[in-house]
């Protein structure tokens, strides 16, 4: 069960058009410093996204930053207590190993920030700047610590704890609550046999067509007379990938350029992560069939 509190911070960012002014300024800057890198861009995209992995690279190194600044103020307030200095040169050195996984959380999250939409923009966008005033409170508490100041390093690194603790939180609701990177395929299934989905002769060469096999949308093409079969659903955002671009034995999202390969569904090219299903196909008595692979 949500508590009140939850279901008024959704409230507040599914209401609150005006933080778009921030976030889509943020967002524009951050794509273009993509786009403007050209290929090498798209690469430092992907690479961020997490395409290489198969699913975000955020989410797999956030844990990083986190668990060890929480080492590092568990450390800190105990060498505090008890005066004992190793406590304190632990603490010292979660705090730099938590700074080294924030930045480079941090540059994979910017990377899926680029390409995400409304009230998740709004979400993401006061979860990044949170986790700025985060990474500032730190890498300032850690200047103290080289300056031998505990007094000034343990204040700063604790309101650095309570920035990333909240940014934390809603970098949850993002994935759990509004589905941000989780693939817009999880949940469809497909026909476990074959099934008839189109007349053999009226799929033309080179065009994408969205057909229904058993309630389930699939992207049909033939290509170099033969014919591929994918799910319709692109895995970033769900947009309809028979709206997109075929290109060779690809096919290319119209909303935010994720590719997909036609043969076995994997991702070529980012936003998405995660691959699409594919479908085995099949032509009888001059129809089209389709089954789940
Ligand atoms: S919905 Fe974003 S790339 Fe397809």
């Amino acid at each position: 069960m949500a508590i009140p509190t939850e279901v008024g911070v959704e409230r507040f960012f599914e209401t609150s058009t005006w933080l778009d002014r921030v976030a889509i300024p943020i967002q524009d800057a951050v794509r273009n410093l993509f786009t403007r890198q050209g290929n090498f861009g798209l690469k430092a995209r992907n690479f961020l996204n997490g395409v290489w992995l198969g699913h975000p690279l955020h989410a797999a190194i956030t844990d990083l930053p986190v668990g060890a600044w929480t080492s590092a103020m568990i450390f800190d307030y105990l060498g505090l207590i008890t005066g004992d200095r190793r406590l304190n040169r632990s603490a010292d050195l979660a705090v730099g190993i938590g700074l080294v996984g924030a930045i480079a959380a941090g540059l994979a999250g910017l990377a899926d920030y680029s390409e995400i939409e409304g009230e998740s923009r709004r979400v993401g966008a006061v979860h990044g700047i949170l986790n700025l005033l985060g990474i500032v409170g730190f890498a300032l508490s850690m200047l103290q610590r080289m300056s031998r100041d505990r007094s000034g390093a343990i204040p700063l690194a604790t309101l650095g704890y309570l920035a990333t603790f909240v940014a934390s939180d809603l970098g949850g609701m993002l994935v759990y609550h509004l589905g941000t990177e989780v693939s817009r395929e999880a949940f469809i299934t497909g026909p476990e046999q074959f099934v008839p989905v189109l007349p053999s002769d009226q799929l033309r060469e080179g065009e994408l067509r969205q057909v229904n096999a058993n309630g389930t949308s699939v992207l049909l093409t033939r290509v170099d007379n033969q014919i591929y079969a994918i799910d319709n659903t692109c895995t970033h955002w769900g947009c309809s990938l028979s709206e997109g671009e075929l290109i060779d034995k690809s096919v290319k999202c119209h909303c935010h350029g994720s590719q997909f390969a036609l043969d076995n569904g994997s991702v070529i090219n980012g936003p998405a992560t995660s691959p699409v299903a594919t479908f085995d196909v099949r032509e009888r008595n001059g129809q089209i069939e389709v089954r789940k692979r």
